[in-house]
């Protein structure tokens, strides 16, 4: 037996009691002659060795290093100096007899919470970076909400059922993976971005209730929260209404925050129309834990047709500036009006930085003394300044910021720093989690390159049903580019949700489509002709005619929903092996070149193009 205890498990109940343990040694601290300690350390905490002089002078030949393995048999005794810090801190054990059972090459960082290993070096002896507290606490938090979720949708008669990794390539949103076929030369296979025309056809099969931790696959640009093999809690129900998927999975949300967090999560999770999230934050998945809501001075065009802007009180003031913008939009931030003149400058800077990309920023102070002072003052007098900042919500003590330019840009960039600002407030704390729903997104989105419609969601995603019709009596086609905000297409909504968690999108899903006719004609509408539908979606559409059920689902980024429950906003740290930004395993060294038999018994030879 190679131990009897774990390293983190021993109490003064256990004094005088004859053990052994086995770890990895943390520390070796000589006294003189007569006296080693040795922290030894598991998965489970850390235990103090006390070797006495016979074992000290053994070491002499035979010394202990870092992240040696050991096993050490000993007594049981309570320390003299008990340390408070360590649940294990009131003993140590006293060594009799001890193993080093391997040893260890230096290891090239510090194996501790702050270690002084940097990022890439700890991702290429990432089987060493995985020994830390804070990495294994993360793993255990990932595990923790994979049982949670487990045990709520087993509860609900959820069934988990895998699907197939090697599918074909129907690439909609984001590039595929592609995996060539020896037995098939010339074909290949795709890893599926998500199980989704699975699970549709697991509701026809009767699986009224499915679901699966699992792994999806997109080719695409990484960003924090974003990796190309990444993970989803992916769901399906049939025989459901919108109304009865959000209620399900706001459950679970709120039973995992309970498992894991032990958070009651007691009020109903808010909603919000797509189009009020994009009109009040600038964005589709706001972060509500703080208010600060936009003033849409000059609307962005393109989104409203409906929302009436605040146009008046800017106009007519002769600033170019924002005569000529396409879209003004206007933030109150709070207790800010006391800025300096450096500070100001600051944040000018930091909007003019290209990933924000504006060109100047407008701020409009609203002091305690009832008085406003403005950088555009030259063009609008204290009345119009205060009418501005009232509009806005600003209160006496708050700083109003206004940005004015090209309509998207505009609006990511208010909604950036309305992030900024937030998190300068300290109101974006990682110990309060605010949910959202977000509802009715547009079923389309044009796409500028092809001139064409694409499926904001994915191409089996339910129009409302108010305008199915729209979407039927309508050519897709879009005859004037430019004006293809005019497009009946445009206007309309998709039975579509989201579900977000301060501000990160951690959920996504759909009412489906379960009619061939339906299905067939959304192909259409997104460009596609009778064959390429039978070629790409034939099965599905062929599905469709043995009694599909009405059904929808959803999916959440599992990865992402870790990384956020445990206060971080990259998901790298709850995954054991992540890829890094270039998608590179440096501990791997993949992706890498094969050999030439490989290609030779897939019949392909490499003709790279550049
Ligand atoms: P969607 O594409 O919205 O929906 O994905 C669902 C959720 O997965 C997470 N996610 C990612 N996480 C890490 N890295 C990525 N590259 C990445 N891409 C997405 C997000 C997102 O909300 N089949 C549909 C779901 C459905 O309709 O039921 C789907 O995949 O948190």
């Amino acid at each position: 037996m190679y131990r009897t205890h774990t390293c983190g498990e021993l109490r003064l109940s256990d004094k005088g009691n004859t053990v052994t343990l086995a770890g990895w040694v943390q520390t070796v601290r000589k006294l003189g002659a007569a006296i080693t300690f040795v922290d030894i350390r598991d998965r489970y905490g850390i235990t103090q060795l006390l070797l006495g002089e016979d074992l000290t002078s053994q070491l002499e030949q035979n010394p202990l290093g870092r992240e040696f393995v050991l096993q050490a048999t000993g007594t049981v005794t309570e320390r003299s100096s008990k340390n408070a810090n360590m649940p294990t801190g009131d003993i140590e054990l006293t060594v009799t007899s001890f193993k080093i059972l391997n040893k260890s090459a230096v290891p090239p960082f510090t194996i501790q919470d702050d270690t002084d290993g940097g990022d890439d070096l700890r991702m290429k002896y990432r089987f060493l970076d995985l020994r830390r507290n804070a990495v294994k606490k993360n793993l255990e938090l990932r595990y923790a909400v994979n049982r949670a979720a487990r045990n709520y949708l087993h509860q609900q008669q959820f069934m988990d059922i895998e699907t197939p990794f090697l599918i074909k390539s129907t690439p909609e949103g984001a590039r595929d993976f592609v995996v060539p076929s020896r037995m098939n030369p010339g074909q290949f296979y795709a890893l599926p971005q998500s199980p989704q025309t699975f699970k549709q056809l697991l509701m026809v099969s009767g699986y009224d209730r499915y679901y699966q931790i699992v792994k999806c696959f997109r080719d695409e640009d990484l960003r924090a929260d974003r990796q190309p093999e990444f993970t989803q809690i992916d769901c399906e129900m049939a025989f459901v209404e919108q109304e009865d998927i959000l209620n399900m999975f706001e459950g679970m949300i709120k039973s995992i925050f309970k498992e894991v967090k032990g958070i009651d999560y007691n009020e109903a999770v808010p909603r919000m129309t797509w189009e009020d999230a994009m009109w009040n934050y600038g964005n589709d998945k706001p972060d509500i834990r703080f208010d600060m809501k936009l003033l849409n001075l000059k609307k962005p065009a393109s989104v409203y047709t409906e929302k009436a802007d605040q146009a008046a009180l800017i106009n007519g003031a002769d600033f170019k500036v924002f005569d000529e913008a396409e879209t003004v939009i206007a933030i109150a931030v709070p207790g800010c009006s006391e800025y300096t003149r450096k500070q100001t400058d600051e944040l000018t800077e930091w909007v003019k930085r290209p990933q924000i990309g504006m060109k100047g920023l407008v701020f409009i102070k609203v002091n305690t003394d009832g008085t406003y002072k403005s950088s555009v003052d030259k063009f609008y007098a204290e009345d119009r300044l205060k009418s501005i900042a009232d509009a806005a919500g600003a209160k006496a003590g708050d700083l109003v910021l206004i940005l004015a330019g090209a309509e998207e840009r505009t609006r990511k960039a208010i909604s950036d720093l309305r992030m900024e600002m937030a998190g300068r407030l300290g109101y974006r704390k990682d110990n309060e989690f605010k949910l959202l729903w977000v509802l009715d997104f547009p079923l389309f989105e044009y796409d500028e390159e092809g001139n064409r419609w694409v499926a904001r969601h994915h191409p089996f995603t339910s129009p409302k049903p108010t305008q199915i019709e729209t979407m039927i009596n309508n050519n897709p086609v879009i005859e004037n580019a430019a004006e293809y905000l005019k497009h009946p297409y445009a206007t309309i909504k998709a039975n579509a949700y989201d579900m977000v968690l301060n501000g990160n999108e951690i959920g996504g899903g759909s009412i489906r489509i379960y009619q061939r006719e339906l299905q067939e004609k959304m192909f259409a509408a997104l460009g596609m002709d009778k064959e390429e539908q039978l070629h790409k979606f034939g099965f599905l559409l062929g599905a469709f005619e043995y009694g599909a059920p009405p059904h929808g689902g959803i999916a959440f980024g599992f990865d992402r929903l870790c990384a956020i429950l445990g206060g971080s906003e990259s998901i790298r740290d709850f995954i054991a092996f992540p890829k890094n930004n270039a998608g590179r395993d440096v501990m791997l060294d993949a992706p890498a070149t094969i050999d030439e038999k490989q290609f030779d018994e897939l019949q392909i030879k490499l003709n790279l193009k550049s």
